[in-house]
């Protein structure tokens, strides 16, 4: 059992972030709610990163401190996120649900988390979903570089949050903190999430992948998340395949319920998404998952 995870030492010491985070973020003073949404352009977004700017550093941590999420258009190509979705719609369907604990030697696994099995986890939630981690990496021959393709962005999502880039990139369960990549599909009529908070610990943002478009892959539903004067949010409407976001899991979200279109196209209406998640193993004493939100102020 590991007592204590130490994540100083996965800071780096002359990353701007981490400085800023260390002057201006107070733990105990996170946002819970919805400020605004900001929209970059993810090529532009990662150029200003890794620029070094002081005014954009100070100006993107104020602005996340704030209760800003952050949307990134054209994060990935539409074209390479129908093949993604292809890959997992196959290993779905020629996987049997399984779950394992997040210990030396965990497979990637696939999980139908149905209504009954949601009784199992800290807050609601239906999904179809697949578990991936970085040592098994060479054991994924039909997944083409999508580790890699996914860690491009990931790290720069590191390096904002004032770690390594590839910080926790080689961990395995033994070493506390692990990187957890997440597949999921919303089946429609059922795939939902309870209105939750993520928990903050070593990772400071929920971070999303979208690969599926409100109107067109199904009704309505999808991630909202809750301002300040109470009202839900329908970030969906700003969604495009491809687009990623991000903001501090201390946000108040959730995924409604997926309604399907219900026009005569013969596809079945899905919602994907990809989930990317730092995260302690199962060796960590007292993990610390997700709560979900009961009572809104
Ligand atoms: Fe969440």
């Amino acid at each position: 059992m590991i007592e204590n995870v130490d994540i100083d030492i996965d800071k780096d010491p002359s990353n701007i972030y981490k400085i800023l985070w260390d002057k201006f973020e107070r733990t105990d003073e996170l946002p819970k709610y919805l400020n605004k949404v900001v929209e970059y352009n993810y090529d532009d977004f990662e150029n200003k990163i890794y620029s070094g700017s002081d005014e954009f550093s100070n100006k993107i941590i104020k602005s996340l401190l704030s209760g800003d999420i952050i949307l990134l258009k054209n994060s990935f190509e539409k074209k390479y996120l129908e093949e993604v979705k292809q890959i997992f719609r196959n290993k779905f369907e020629n996987s049997n649900s399984a779950f394992h604990k997040m210990v030396e030697g965990c497979p990637n696994f696939y999980r139908n988390i149905t209504q009954d099995l949601s009784k199992n986890y800290s807050f609601y939630q239906v999904k179809k979903t697949y578990y991936l981690f970085p040592w098994n990496k060479k054991n994924e021959s039909d997944i083409g570089d999508f580790y890699e393709q996914i860690y491009k962005k990931w790290r720069m999502l590191k390096y904002l949050s004032g770690f390594y880039k590839d910080a926790w990139e080689f961990n395995t369960p033994k070493d506390g903190i692990i990187d957890r990549f997440q597949v999921a599909m919303y089946p429609s009529g059922s795939g939902e999430q309870e209105l939750h908070q993520d928990p903050y610990l070593f990772q400071k943002f929920f971070i999303s992948i979208y690969l599926s478009k409100k109107n067109i892959d199904y009704k309505s539903g999808g991630i909202y998340l809750i301002d300040k004067d109470n009202n839900r949010v329908d970030l969906e409407n700003k969604i495009d395949v491809g687009d990623m976001s991000f903001g501090f899991g201390t946000i108040y979200h959730g995924v409604d319920r997926i309604v399907p279109i219900t026009d005569n196209s013969n596809h079945e209406s899905e919602r994907w998404w990809i989930g990317l998640y730092s995260t302690v193993s199962d060796y960590v004493k007292n993990r610390h998952t997700g709560r979900p939100v009961k009572n809104l102020k």
